[in-house]
């Protein structure tokens, strides 16, 4: 950008620039991105923006400004420049280290918090849940974000979170403190269910009927590495490769997770998992044994099967 950009611009005229500059770039919502940066270095609101069109920014703003347009021209996502994205109406912290939340895996929660009623209400229940006297784990906890909703919503119930990754649950523990739900979720370093097995020399659980949980949850790695080479730069490049890729094909991790699943579960209990958008078919004959019933395909708003959810067979 030439320097006199950075010399004094009013916020229509900073921000129309922005927008100039992602779109040649070829960088997707570029209205969108143009404006959550010039929100995040004037530390303002939307409404502050289209409110004040004539008012003149500072050159040190706008030197921030352009140069955190140019690296989301280069292919940083934005909310790595931001250091935050919105989920379930919350504001979560996120680094390179963790996946940046998808809008997509709400329904993962919306499909949760539905079967959990239905459960209720077959046993005669109040379908109005608190969470009371149930026992939950997110595996794959990334960011934080579907552990976090679900304490949200169910203020009683008992939550696990597991990551193989450190560095994930690190930012993971950093969102539940900061959004009030430190006390409510433990988090564990765990590959899949590992951690939360008996035989784990480590694990926090020693009384072995606690181990069985009334919902297992996870929007595991679903992206195959034969796929590397058409994804988004912002993906491929930015997003860390232990929370993109299952396997050379993709859904090699449900494999492992749904009969780990099946021991972990109690009788009645819930599986519910997110999809990669061509996972269907290699997933669901998983699901399709005598362990499992009451099988359920959610389509997300593109009408991609996006949720899988089933419940463990009593015997
Ligand atoms: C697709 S991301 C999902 C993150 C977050 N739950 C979300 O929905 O935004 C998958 C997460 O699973 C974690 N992961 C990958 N392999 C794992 C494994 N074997 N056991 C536990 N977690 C794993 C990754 O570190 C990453 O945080």
């Amino acid at each position: 950008m030439p320097s006199q950009q950075t010399k004094s611009l009013d916020v229509r005229t900073a921000l129309k620039q922005g927008i100039h500059l992602l779109r040649e770039a070829r960088v997707p919502s570029d209205t969108l991105a143009a404006e959550l940066l010039l929100l995040h270095v004037t530390h303002r609101d939307r409404t502050w923006l289209y409110a004040h069109p004539e008012e003149l920014l500072d050159p040190q703003i706008l030197e921030s400004y352009f140069a955190l347009l140019r690296r989301r021209a280069a292919g940083e996502p934005t909310q790595h420049l931001t250091g935050k994205q919105e989920f379930w109406g919350l504001e979560f912290e996120v680094t390179p280290d963790v996946l940046i939340p998808r809008p997509e895996t709400e329904h993962l929660i919306e499909v949760a918090l539905d079967r959990l009623a239905v459960r209720e209400l077959r046993a005669g229940r109040d379908p109005k849940l608190t969470g009371e006297g149930l026992t939950i784990v997110d595996i794959g906890t990334g960011s934080g974000c579907i552990a976090i909703a679900l304490a949200k919503e169910l203020p009683a119930a008992k939550i696990f979170a597991t990551d193989i990754s450190p560095t994930a649950l690190a930012v993971a523990q950093r969102n539940a403190t900061r959004l009030g739900f430190t006390n409510r979720i433990t988090f564990l370093e765990s590959n899949l269910l590992a951690a939360l097995s008996p035989s784990f020399h480590q694990s926090p659980i020693t009384n072995h009927q606690s181990l069985l949980f009334d919902l297992i949850i996870s929007n595991p790695p679903y992206i195959g590495r034969k796929e590397t080479s058409n994804l988004p730069i912002e993906v491929r490049d930015h997003e860390p490769a232990s929370a993109l890729y299952g396997g050379e094909e993709g859904y090699e991790l449900y494999g492992l997770l749904i009969p780990q699943s099946a021991r972990h579960l109690k009788p009645g209990g819930l599986l519910v998992l997110e999809l990669g958008h061509d996972s269907l078919p290699a997933v669901r004959p998983l699901l399709e044994t005598p362990q499992w019933t009451n099988l359920h395909v959610t389509n997300d708003l593109a009408g991609i099967p996006r949720v899988l959810s089933a419940e463990r067979t009593a015997s």
